[in-house]
């Protein structure tokens, strides 16, 4: 048999980096973790057992286990059964390409320009401990995990999410009612699809979330543009244009894009109208996980006491777009007709992202994570207030969500403002080009969510530079 050599024979070498008293699981679990991101320790290369490691050491066994368990629920070493501990043949990614050792460890994606919107919030801690999910759930599968599955998905999932909207939105909903999509896009293609019919009428948010809107055109709904102002969209306008239309569809707790809130004499005409001709009201709450001041505004679905309420919620924001996994929450009546239309469209949803994110959710994780991720969106918040202030340009502070609005002013085009900022080197959307009817707004909407406040900072001031000059030009 092969017996397998490690090239790091004096392992007694680590023994200055570990801390005579403290957590000295967690240095030596460093001081490995970057033996391997350097390369010292090579893909393949063995370890030594974890007593004899523990002896050389002077450290109690356990530590050296608890340590050699992190670096594979963290993907940098293996475990095989009756042969030992190797470097992981693929360690995660960007980690094995570092050159400065003392730099801080950055496992997460490259980050995109900042400004952008759609960005997720998912830090370095969030994605260790998806991947340690990601890791066990593939070792230890549940039972049925590779069967076809409920159209609704998994229920462990379905019950997190019951518990969590209770807490967080006023919600009281059971998990019979819960559908787990791959993202809001897919759920208001599936609800649009089951409720209504080429020519329906639809009420939308006049500006609108473009993915919306497009959708629903795609689905050959007349649309009925419904302006939308400090207030939130205004019914009586919709009433006014289309009063029996048969949907509308609102983002009523931070309307995208302007950030303004349905007010309460607004939810309530607006349920009272869709009780009255029988219409679905589609609430789209895509960023209420990131209220920054003030307590929590209950959802729309939370005082429907007709069940006239469709309610969408997605990880797109809270988490990351990438992980494709959003949530409806349906009328019982429509139980049936939607889980047929799953069954026959995409089937069921995928039972791996379902299974980590209720686990991420039961333990915690999540709670956790959303607590450090509203901190960091609030700092990136307002460094890109502060970086803006110079840009001669009205901002709109929101105290929810994760983009801003800065209007132009003296009838600026957004076209050439938005030039400018890139330039700047800050990324940002069009204001004009999210209305349905002629725009009556200028300026651009920019995100803060996954960006250090330092760097948003900057490419802000930068962007205020570039707007400033070429406004002098
Ligand atoms: C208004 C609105 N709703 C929903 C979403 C999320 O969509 P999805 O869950 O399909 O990623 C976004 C993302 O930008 C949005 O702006």
């Amino acid at each position: 048999m092969r017996k397998h050599q490690t090239n790091f024979p004096d392992w007694s070498a680590l023994i200055p980096v570990l801390p005579a008293g403290g957590p000295r699981r967690d240095a030596l679990q460093g001081e490995l973790r970057r033996l391997i991101e350097t390369r010292v320790l090579l893909p393949g290369q063995k370890l030594p057992p974890s007593r004899e490691l523990a002896q050389r050491l002077k450290l109690a066994r356990g530590a050296v286990v608890a340590a050699y368990e992190q670096l594979a629920a963290d993907g940098f070493v293996e475990a095989r059964l009756g042969a030992g501990t190797f470097v992981a043949a693929l360690v995660p990614e960007h980690a094995a390409l570092k050159t400065a050792p003392q730099a801080p460890a950055r496992t997460g994606p490259t980050p995109p320009m900042p400004g952008k919107l759609g960005s997720g919030t998912v830090d370095d801690k969030t994605l260790r401990d998806l991947r340690g999910l990601f890791r066990e759930t593939l070792m230890r599968p549940p039972p049925g995990f590779l069967h076809y599955g409920d159209p609704f998905g998994d229920l462990p999932l379905r019950r997190e999410i019951v518990d969590y909207l209770r807490a967080t939105r006023g919600i009281r909903a059971d998990a019979g009612q819960v559908m787990i999509t791959s993202g809001t896009q897919s759920a208001l293609s599936l609800i649009g699809r089951a409720l209504l019919q080429p020519k329906s009428r639809i009420w939308v948010e006049d500006p609108c979330y473009p993915q919306a809107l497009n959708l629903f055109r795609s689905l050959g709904l007349t649309i009925i543009p419904v302006p939308v102002d400090r207030d939130g969209l205004d019914p009586a306008a919709g009433v006014a244009a289309a009063p029996e239309a048969e949907a509308v569809y609102l983002t009523p707790s931070h309307q995208y894009p302007l950030g303004t809130t349905l007010s309460m004499p607004r939810r309530l005409a607006l349920l009272d109208w869709a009780q009255g001709c029988g219409a679905w009201i589609i609430e789209d709450d895509y960023d209420s996980e990131f209220r920054f001041t003030g307590p929590p505004l209950a959802a729309l679905h939370g005082i429907d006491r007709v069940g006239r309420v469709i309610y969408l919620g997605t990880f797109s924001k809270a988490l990351a777009p990438g992980l494709r996994l959003g949530y409806a929450v349906l009328p019982t009546e429509l139980v049936e007709t939607v889980h047929k239309l799953r069954d026959i469209t995409d089937r069921y949803p995928n039972p791996l992202i379902e299974t980590v994110l209720a686990r991420f959710m039961a333990e915690r994780h999540y709670a956790a994570h959303l607590r450090r991720a509203r901190k960091r969106c609030r700092m990136a918040r307002d460094a890109l207030v502060e970086g803006l202030s110079e840009a001669q340009l009205d901002v709109t502070i929101p105290d929810q969500g994760l983009h801003l609005i800065a209007n132009a002013r003296n009838c600026e085009s957004d076209a050439e403002l938005q030039r400018l900022a890139q330039a700047g080197g800050l990324a940002s959307r069009r204001l004009s080009e999210l209305f349905i009817k002629a725009p009556t707004q200028q300026g651009l909407v920019i995100g803060y969510s996954c960006f250090e406040a330092d760097e948003i900072r900057a490419a802000a001031s930068g962007a205020a530079r570039a707007i400033a000059l070429g406004r002098n030009r």
